[in-house]
């Protein structure tokens, strides 16, 4: 077992840092580059994804974060790079997913929580509309499905009772399934119509945490590729792809933060209870923060939308609450400003995981001892949960390491929950 830890004291922080290289593998062989005449649109449509003129990620040489890095600075914001997506088990599906009436996204725990990361993007760039179902709840109401919609299941190991059994009852009712596991040969791989392998690789401790950022790179692949023949919607695409080649490396930078969140983990360990705030992309940084501290640390957390404050939350801040808040930048930026000035204005003890480059916040609470910051790189809009999570897998770590419990084996849970 010390070997398969490889040097790591837990599998769970083992698996956290291994996610640079887990989202490389999840992207590699993926994503095409194609030397296209400037501005000749049709030939992305027309470009035969066999033939040699096609640079595959995978046929770089001693794929590296630097040869990554140097592919996602080389691609220009004009034509002249045209990169596509390739996902071998959607290829034939991409017409009916998209000709469907709805995509609804159905999953449980961490899983569920990628699907809530993603969604935005799937609605924006497919203009399909997306509804996500927690697999029990869809179950519970027997919700009417049809045959136009399309189902897709995520599921690291691909054996949860309840997302299998909602995939049986999908499949009952005609709808075309779609799944997204991380296990080869899984139920849900096996019994899906198509789907694509997340392969962020083996994940041991219970808590997820590399297959969590690995499935939401997934799921916005999956939307790329979906809205791969839309023109209008290709600048958007361009900017994506750009910052998914720049990801792991990012990535890299914020698992260098971990003594800042050891530290910080020392203030906290011996609170009751920690909220967390997002809106947005982010909602799901919130909810997987949360679910990640209580599950591992036995602290009470809440995950709460920033917009829901005045609805209820806010009476439970004063300043013994200890509140996180998801205020990178993105077109929510103002608002989430707005929900830090009312958290203070009740005296709610602030941590802040901001956008390095955000002078504003940055600025106004440096030498602030009531407020702690976080700092991360500011990436498309899309892709920034898959850094945000990353701190709070950390601080959850190491919360619980503190706190003396078994990061690796939670009481009463398991890795896989094969029983409804
Ligand atoms: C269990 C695990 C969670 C996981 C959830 C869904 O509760 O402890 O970490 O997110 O199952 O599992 P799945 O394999 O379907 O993603």
């Amino acid at each position: 077992e010390q070997i398969m830890k490889g040097g790591y004291s837990h599998f769970m922080i083992k698996e956290i840092h291994e996610q640079p290289d887990a989202l490389i593998e999840t992207m590699r062989g993926r994503i095409l580059l194609q030397t296209a005449r400037r501005g000749s649109l049709s030939s992305l449509k027309e470009v035969d994804r066999s033939s040699e003129s096609l640079r595959v990620l995978d046929s770089v040489r001693d794929l590296s974060l630097d040869s990554i890095r140097a592919l996602g600075s080389g691609m220009s914001s004009d034509f002249d790079q045209a990169p596509c997506i390739k996902l071998g088990g959607l290829e034939d599906y991409v017409d009916n997913i998209m000709r469907s009436r709805r995509l609804i996204f159905i999953a449980c725990g961490t899983s569920y929580h990628a699907c809530l990361a993603a969604r935005q993007l799937v609605e924006e760039l497919t203009c399909v509309p997306v509804t996500l179902e927690l697999a029990s709840d869809l179950l519970d109401r027997q919700a009417p499905l049809f045959r136009d919609d399309t189902c897709v299941f995520v599921s690291q190991s691909g054996e949860t009772a309840d997302t299998l059994n909602a995939l049986k009852y999908a499949k009952h009712k005609g709808a075309l399934c779609l799944g997204i596991t991380n296990t080869v040969g899984s139920s849900i791989s096996r019994e899906t119509d198509c789907g694509v392998h997340v392969n962020a690789g083996v994940e041991i401790g219970v808590a997820s945490t590399k297959a969590y950022t690995c499935q939401i790179l997934v799921i916005v692949m999956i939307a790329l590729k979906l809205s791969e023949d839309s023109i209008s919607k290709m600048p958007r695409r361009q900017e994506i792809l750009r910052d998914l080649l720049n990801l792991p490396s990012m990535m890299k930078k914020v698992l260098e933060k971990e003594s800042l969140i050891k530290e910080l983990a020392k203030e906290l360990a011996s609170e009751n209870s920690l909220l967390a705030f997002g809106r947005g992309y982010n909602y799901a940084t919130a909810m997987e923060l949360a679910l990640k501290v209580k599950e591992l640390s036995y602290m009470h957390s809440e995950g709460i939308l920033a917009g829901e404050l005045k609805h209820g939350p806010l009476a439970l801040i004063d300043e013994t609450m200890p509140a996180v808040v998801v205020a990178t930048r993105d077109s929510l930026r103002e608002k989430m400003w707005s929900t830090i000035q009312q958290l203070l204005a009740r005296k709610g003890r602030l941590v802040l995981l901001v956008s390095k480059d955000d002078d504003e916040i940055i600025g106004h609470f440096s030498g602030n001892k009531n407020v702690r910051l976080i700092e991360v790189d500011t990436v498309c809009d899309c892709l920034q949960p898959v850094l945000n999570i990353v701190p709070f897998q950390l601080l959850s770590y190491h919360l619980t390491i503190l706190r003396g419990y078994n990061v690796d084996q939670p009481r009463n849970l398991a890795k896989s929950v094969t029983v409804e």
